[in-house]
């Protein structure tokens, strides 16, 4: 019976999927984005060569490995066609190892401008400038380009008409820049078609194909939980359905064949952009953990917002992801330190909450109610879990528990080798 297995992230991104993913790929056949687009960054290290994933999947640096990108994601022609060229430059050519399901939306120029535009007037979320939400917003509004769309001249040219038409209209009254040329961006979009068609694919059949054949499907979520267009902490969230449940519609596949859900928290919590952030360090602690944690972002270099592990949130995600197992990583990041805290339920008005509250405005006056745990020292590779030092073990047993989700992997250093299974 055909089954998938998916990974999300469990906080606000940046939780270290890539590595969970490329680990996780020696087992599996297949990997496949489902959500996002070039707004990710999943770094993979390979020795001392490091690798960052924008839009395809990671595991592809692997050899024999299969990727595909769902019809959820959006796609930015320059990013995949560089992105391509590196990791064909760092494994193997990719033509028959990569599908690209025809109903991909694609992120044109305008996308761009206009994320990057929005964002330097007052109001916007901080986003990652990648045109994500414009991508998007055409997507729902009707008037998008689907990467299928290029192999028909006359519907091409249409459709870009009707998309630039309105995307000018915006780019006039709302950034008063010039109008952009059509020819220009259909010209470049025919050298795209060109590229990408040898990779052209329907997905969805695919994925039932392999299933069928007894191959592993491996579904790899981008951004996290908090950031879903649905669930997260609205409207500081991405465009996309980052939870367990867009990886059915993301991917093409039923619902009931995605049987694993492996979710990947840190040891604490970071955040990048702007938006509620419960346990966010403002002091010292906060800065200790940025520079520890290297917390930079992989894609636009930001400082991340750095704060303790928040178990309201996690509890929520396991919930709505239906989390099957967790990852923990970065655990290195919290050795060294004395005490270490986590939040495990928040007080809003006098009340106890075990889950964040649904709505946005309030989720700035929770007060995060700590507990406590002993620190612990740096420590040398373990090979089993009761390597761990005691102190560690106690952290995520604890986590395990709060969350009654079993901890099955832990990462705890940036190497490929650097993570321990538990099952
Ligand atoms: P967008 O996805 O570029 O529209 O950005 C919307 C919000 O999601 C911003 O707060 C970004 O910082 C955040 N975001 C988008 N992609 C990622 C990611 O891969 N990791 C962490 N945050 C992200």
């Amino acid at each position: 019976m055909t089954h998938f297995t998916a990974v999300i992230g469990l906080q606000w991104g940046d939780e270290g999927k890539g590595k969970v993913v490329d680990h996780l790929a020696g087992r599996f056949d297949w990997v496949v984005r489902f959500q996002g687009g070039a707004n990710a960054g999943h770094t993979v290290r390979i020795g001392d060569r490091e690798h960052i994933f924008h839009l395809l999947p990671s595991g592809l640096l692997r050899k024999g490995k299969r990727g595909a990108i769902g019809a959820g994601v959006v796609l930015d022609p320059e990013v995949l066609l560089e992105e391509i060229a590196q990791v064909e430059a760092l494994s193997e050519p990719l033509q028959g190892r990569l599908f690209i399901d025809y109903r991909t939306a694609l992120v044109l120029p305008f996308h761009k401008f206009e994320d990057t535009w929005e964002e330097s007037l007052k109001g916007g979320v901080g986003s990652t400038r990648r045109g994500i939400g414009p991508a998007y917003r055409d997507r729902y509004a009707r008037i998008a380009l689907r990467v299928g769309d290029l192999e028909h001249e006359n519907w091409l040219a249409e459709r870009l008409r009707e998309s630039l038409d309105f995307n000018n209209e915006i780019l006039a009254a709302r950034y008063g820049k010039p109008p952009l040329d059509l020819k220009e961006i259909y010209l470049s979009l025919q050298r795209f078609a060109q590229a990408v068609r040898p990779y052209l694919a329907d997905v969805p059949v695919l994925l039932q194909e392999a299933g069928r054949k007894g191959e592993r499907v491996l579904l790899e979520g981008a951004q996290g939980t908090f950031l879903d267009i649905f669930y997260g902490t609205y409207p500081y969230v991405t465009s996309s359905h980052t939870v367990a449940g867009g990886a059915a519609i993301g991917a093409g596949i039923p619902p009931h064949q995605i049987r694993e859900v492996i979710g990947v928290s840190k040891a604490y919590t970071t955040r990048v952009g702007r938006g509620p952030f419960p346990t966010e360090l403002k002091d010292e602690m906060g800065q200790y953990l940025r520079k520890q944690g290297g917390e930079f972002g992989a894609t636009t270099g930001r400082p991340r917002r750095c704060g303790w592990l928040d178990l309201p949130l996690l509890r929520y995600a396991a919930l709505l992801n239906g989390a099957t197992g967790i990852v923990i990583t970065k655990l290195d990041v919290l050795s060294g330190l004395d005490r270490v805290k986590v939040a495990v339920a928040y007080e809003l008005d006098g009340q106890r909450l075990e889950h964040p509250p649904a709505q946005t405005p309030l989720l700035y006056h929770v007060r995060p109610i700590y507990e406590e745990f002993l620190g612990w020292d740096p420590f040398p590779p373990p090979r089993r879990f009761e390597d761990l030092p005691q102190a560690a073990q106690t952290y995520l047993r604890f986590i395990e528990e709060a969350l009654g989700v079993p901890v099955i992997g832990v990462s705890y250093g940036k190497e490929r080798e650097e993570l321990i299974w538990l099952q």
